[in-house]
């Protein structure tokens, strides 16, 4: 259950959170490798994603360029702000103020549900993940980039994997090692998982 505690906090995060290299993809290098990552793990377009935990909607925004219709939901209204103000007048984007783990989004609607480090943060994992099924329709897929990050937090690959069979999906994970996408090296775990319906 999420807090407006919670929420508060992300609002505090909003406005240096873009000077992360992989939150701001202001670094060409950096922007380059997550679209190429992006267009490797996603349907062609036309295809309509739900960035779900959006933050400023750096991703989002890259989706939007490539062609991709996008909704984004996110429970800070702070990183939602910024996020409405990077898509301007760009066509086929909204973002609203939400709970990640309950988005108030059609069911069967969606060719992907994007998710990129928020996923180890809500509680009831299975359950949110079955949710999040339900918003895609019958070849839809999610894209779950998450980490077991240094500090301890996060997901491992495999207790992502697992969640995402638990989900009814085959799992396809991948690893994200090139410093590239990061603006650095690192040195702990990061990947993402494509879940697909099953064969
Ligand atoms: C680490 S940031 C990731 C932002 C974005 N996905 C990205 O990769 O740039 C986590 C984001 O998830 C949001 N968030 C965390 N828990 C949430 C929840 N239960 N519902 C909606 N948003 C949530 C925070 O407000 C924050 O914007």
């Amino acid at each position: 259950m999420m807090t407006s505690r919670d929420a508060e906090l992300w609002d505090d995060q909003a406005a240096t959170f873009d000077d992360e290299p992989d939150h701001g993809l202001r670094d060409p290098l950096v922007r380059d490798a997550w679209r190429s990552l992006m267009i490797s793990v996603l349907p062609p377009v036309p295809a309509r994603v739900a960035d779900l935990g959006c933050g400023t909607g750096t991703l989002s925004m890259l989706l939007a360029e490539l062609g991709y219709a996008v909704d984004g939901i996110d429970f800070s209204p702070e990183m939602v702000r910024r996020a409405t103000a990077k898509a301007g007048s760009y066509p086929s984007t909204s973002f609203a103020i939400g709970d990640a783990g309950a988005p108030a989004l059609p069911e069967g609607a969606y060719d992907v549900v994007l998710c990129r480090h928020v996923l180890w943060a809500l509680p009831e994992r299975a359950t949110v993940l079955e949710r999040w099924v339900r918003l895609l329709g019958p070849d839809g897929r999610l894209v779950l980039v998450e980490g077991s990050w240094s500090t301890g937090a996060g997901l491992t690959t495999a207790e992502t994997v697992a969640l995402v069979e638990g989900a009814g999906r085959a799992a396809d994970p991948r690893r994200l090692d090139d410093p590239a996408y990061w603006g650095g090296p690192v040195g702990d775990e990061r990947y993402v998982v494509i879940g697909r319906r099953l064969p």
